[in-house]
Parts: structure tokens; C-alpha cells; sequence
């Protein structure tokens, strides 16, 4: 696997959807400013009062920069904070240094505010998120209930079993606020061959055509959902497309010569492909976080692999591995795919986290994932709580403002027409 230099990543350019975004914010501003000289020129008492979008950075490209040193920035630890998953407890399980907490992300030309807890709460207020995807979309639900557990901590409401993992939903009573996670590691309805195979990576059989219910049966609860899938799509897959007459069969990563195979980013690509075509007929926002890179070093994961670095890579030396990229550029052309071909409904927007976390080998369990008398494989996958997957809700914060915007701008307008029609007209 090359090295891949981030910088040169071709798929740069298509950060496009917060420029969408900001458009319309733009041209529904404008109107609204054209409708107010409008009123004011027929000399009429203000009517009413516009309320005013919260300061959000529109025009800000918060997913290019890089990290710069943050002597204060450590915001919870595993003492303050309960929902820390042990797999990622990594203060409790004796990781030595503290640096890989001193670190925020600096946009380029622009700055991505600290994570505050208030603020995120009072954007919220209402609303509900459900985090759907694998261990590591759970890694970020946990992050967001840290870092809010400064001002609040939730109840949990509801805690069920989906296949052997745990799906639960949180709830914020002072701001009204739901918060969920859905276990879907494949987001299509997925099962193992032989589930009591010893070895750790047995075969999946995936299909293509079912988005998996474990989610789909509850979007209608939700204003905004977060989908993320990665690691798991490196398994031997059996991939199965069943229409009315026929059922076609591809593999990726499998051993059986009278299979088509496809690659893996393919099977990747059609997944998600079907999770957005699933949408249809959701009314909220629907966030890709995009691909989550992981750091091994000295080995593959299973044998050797290791991620001990204390620092985060500069800019120039970001290197996302050419396989990462794919991964990426899949799923990305996927998401714009699906924002082109919808009309009304949902809104798409992008979490992109990959180039960020690409600079972050340091932020990862390694060792420290586990008590120090199990062997198991170190983890360079996930991310220690706290650390820098903290900043992912600094992203989603700032992208729920940027929605909250576009939402009271629209409000607005509707009701400087509608109040033009009886005070103006
Ligand atoms: C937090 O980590 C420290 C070691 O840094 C440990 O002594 C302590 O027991 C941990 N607390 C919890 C609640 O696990
Ligand atoms: C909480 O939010 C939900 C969804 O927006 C709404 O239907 C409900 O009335 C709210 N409840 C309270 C107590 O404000
Ligand atoms: C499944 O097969 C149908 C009919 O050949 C095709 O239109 C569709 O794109 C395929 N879906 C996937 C996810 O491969
Ligand atoms: C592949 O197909 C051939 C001919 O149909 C058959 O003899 C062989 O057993 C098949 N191999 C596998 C691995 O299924
Ligand atoms: C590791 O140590 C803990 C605490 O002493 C003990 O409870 C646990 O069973 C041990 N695990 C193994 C795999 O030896």
C-alpha cells in the first residue's frame, strides 16, 4: 500500500455540499434583506422583528487545516465521564502520556470554535440525532455525551440488544434532546457464515438490496442522522442483489473462483448507495461521516500492528494510505450522488473527518485498551475518550448551525411574505 499524500487527494474538490449550502444561505438572505428595504419603502412601522440566524461561519471550510497545540484542551476525563466504552478508555488502562489531548483542529483561514456544551444543547433543543453505523459511530455518540457531561448528563431511556450489541437512546429533559445509536456495522441487513468460526474475520453475507432494518424502521423519529460504516468491509464478503427473478452474486475479498469479485470499495460504494436510496421519504438531514483512518504500524492488525506515536502528523506529513482514499472517495461520490438526485425530503451534508484524523496516529488505544494482562490485538482503529474524535463534534456542531441558519432564514422569509401580503401588499 503507498503512501498517499492527503493534499493531492483528488477528491479535495468535493468539500462541495457546505458551498451548496452557503449559496442558498447567501441568495435567501438577500431576499429577505430585498424584502425588507421593500416594507421599510412604503414607510410602514417595522412589522415585525427578523430574528437573527446564530453566529455561525458559513463561508468556513472547517474540514481543511490542521491541528495546532491546545495547552487547555482537555475537557472530561474518565473519571468525570460515565459513557466512556472500556475499549477506549484509555486513562484507565494506564496510556502514560497526556500530549495526544492537547490538540484542536484549525481550519484553514478560518476557525472551528471549541466544543461548547450550551450552545450544542440549545441547537438541539427539540431535535433528535441517531448515530447509525459501527463501533466507531458509538466511539462518537460517546464523545458528544463527554463532552456534554460538563452541563448535563442524559438518562438513558431505552437499551435493547441488536445482535448482541447495544442500542441505546439517551435523553436530555432540560433541552429536550434525543440522542440514539443503531448497530449496523454494514448498514444493509448482514450475517456471519459461520458465527462460532474461531478465526475473527469469518464471512459475511451482505445484501446489497435490504438496508437493514435495525435503522430503517425508526428514521421517522429523527431530524438528523449520521451514518458511518468503514472497517468491517475489509472481511470476505458474499454479496447478494435479489430482485423479483433473479438473484446475482458477487464477493469481495473471498476465496471462491466461480463468484464474480468485486473490490472492496465497490461493495463499499453499493452500500451506500442503497442506505441513501433507503431515505426516501425522510424529512430531516442525513450526515455521512466519512471514512475513519486507522494507524497501524510495524504490522498488519492482527500480527504485530502497533500505534504508539505521541504527536499528530503535521499537514505536510498527512498521509492518507492509498486503500484509505478509495474507501473515501467512494462513499463521497456516493453522498453527492444522492444529494443530485433528490429533490425536496432529505437534506444530505458531509462530516469529513478523514483528512483531519488521517494526521492523528496518536490518537488511538494502541495498548491501552484493555487490562494489561489480556493479549488481544492492539487497537489502532478506534479512538481513546477523551481525544481527538472530540473534535468531530466540533464538526457537528458546526454543521448543525449551518443547518439551524438556512432554517430560520427560510422562516423568516416565509414570514416577511406572509406579512408583506397583509401589511405591505
Ligand atoms: C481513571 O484512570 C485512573 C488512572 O489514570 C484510574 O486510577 C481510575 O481508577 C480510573 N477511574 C475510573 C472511574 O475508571
Ligand atoms: C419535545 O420535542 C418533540 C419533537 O420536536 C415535540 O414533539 C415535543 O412536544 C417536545 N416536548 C416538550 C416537552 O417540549
Ligand atoms: C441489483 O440488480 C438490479 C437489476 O440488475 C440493478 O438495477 C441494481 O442496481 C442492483 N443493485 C445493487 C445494489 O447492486
Ligand atoms: C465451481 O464450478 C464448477 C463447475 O460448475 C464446480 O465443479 C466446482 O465445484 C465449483 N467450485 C466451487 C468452489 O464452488
Ligand atoms: C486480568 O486481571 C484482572 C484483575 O486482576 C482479573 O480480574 C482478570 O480475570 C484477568 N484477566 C486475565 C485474562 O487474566
Amino acid at each position: 500500500m503507498k503512501p498517499h499524500h492527503h493534499q493531492d487527494h483528488p477528491l479535495k474538490e468535493l468539500n462541495i455540499l457546505p458551498k451548496t449550502q452557503r449559496s442558498s444561505v447567501l441568495t435567501l438572505s438577500v431576499t429577505l434583506i430585498l424584502i425588507t428595504i421593500a416594507c421599510l419603502y412604503f414607510s410602514l412601522p417595522t412589522p415585525f422583528s427578523i430574528p437573527s440566524p446564530p453566529p455561525v461561519d458559513t463561508k468556513c471550510d472547517v474540514f481543511t487545516g490542521e491541528w495546532i497545540p491546545d495547552p487547555n484542551a482537555m475537557y472530561y476525563t474518565n473519571n468525570t465521564c460515565s459513557a466512556i466504552h472500556e475499549h477506549q478508555n484509555c486513562m484507565k488502562y494506564g496510556r502514560p502520556d497526556t500530549d495526544f489531548l492537547r490538540w484542536w483542529w484549525k481550519p484553514k483561514g478560518c476557525n472551528l470554535p471549541r466544543f461548547d456544551p450550551e450552545e450544542f444543547l440549545s441547537v438541539v433543543r427539540g431535535k433528535s440525532i441517531a448515530f447509525i453505523g459501527d463501533s466507531v459511530g458509538r466511539n462518537q455518540m460517546q464523545s458528544l455525551i463527554c463532552l456534554l457531561s460538563k452541563t448535563v448528563s442524559p438518562n438513558l431511556i431505552a437499551e435493547t440488544k441488536i445482535r448482541d450489541q447495544t442500542h441505546s437512546t439517551w435523553y436530555y429533559p432540560t433541552s429536550n434532546f434525543t440522542l440514539s445509536n443503531f448497530w449496523s456495522p454494514f448498514l444493509l441487513i448482514a450475517s456471519e457464515a459461520n458465527p462460532t468460526s474461531p478465526s475473527p474475520i469469518g464471512l459475511f453475507h451482505i445484501h446489497l438490496d435490504h438496508p437493514d432494518p435495525a435503522w430503517t424502521a425508526h428514521l421517522s423519529r429523527f431530524d438528523y442522522l449520521i451514518f458511518s460504516a468503514g472497517h468491517w468491509f475489509f472481511r470476505p464478503l458474499m454479496l447478494y442483489n435479489t430482485t423479483t427473478t433473479t438473484t446475482t452474486i458477487s464477493c469481495s475479498n473471498c476465496k471462491d473462483n466461480n463468484i464474480t469479485h468485486i473490490s472492496v470499495y465497490d461493495a463499499y460504494r453499493l452500500a451506500f448507495r442503497s442506505t441513501f436510496s433507503a431515505l426516501k421519504g425522510f424529512k430531516g438531514t442525513a450526515f455521512l461521516r466519512t471514512f475513519s483512518p486507522s494507524h497501524f504500524e510495524g504490522g498488519v492488525w492482527d500480527n504485530g500492528g502497533d500505534c504508539v506515536r505521541t504527536r499528530p502528523f503535521k499537514a505536510e506529513e498527512g498521509r492518507l494510505e492509498w486503500f484509505q482514499g478509495e474507501m473515501y472517495r467512494a462513499q463521497v461520490e456516493e453522498l453527492r450522488a444522492a444529494a443530485e438526485r433528490e429533490s425536496g425530503g432529505v437534506r444530505f451534508g458531509l462530516l469529513d473527518v478523514t483528512a483531519a484524523m488521517s494526521m492523528r496516529p496518536d490518537g488511538h488505544p494502541g495498548r491501552y485498551g484493555r487490562p494489561k494482562n489480556e493479549t488481544k490485538y492492539n487497537d489502532c482503529v478506534h479512538w481513546c475518550l477523551p481525544g481527538p474524535v472530540d473534535v468531530w463534534n466540533g464538526f457537528l456542531l458546526h454543521l448543525l448551525k449551518v443547518e439551524e441558519a438556512r432554517i430560520v432564514v427560510r422562516s423568516a422569509i416565509s414570514d416577511a411574505v406572509r406579512l408583506r401580503g397583509t401589511i405591505c401588499g
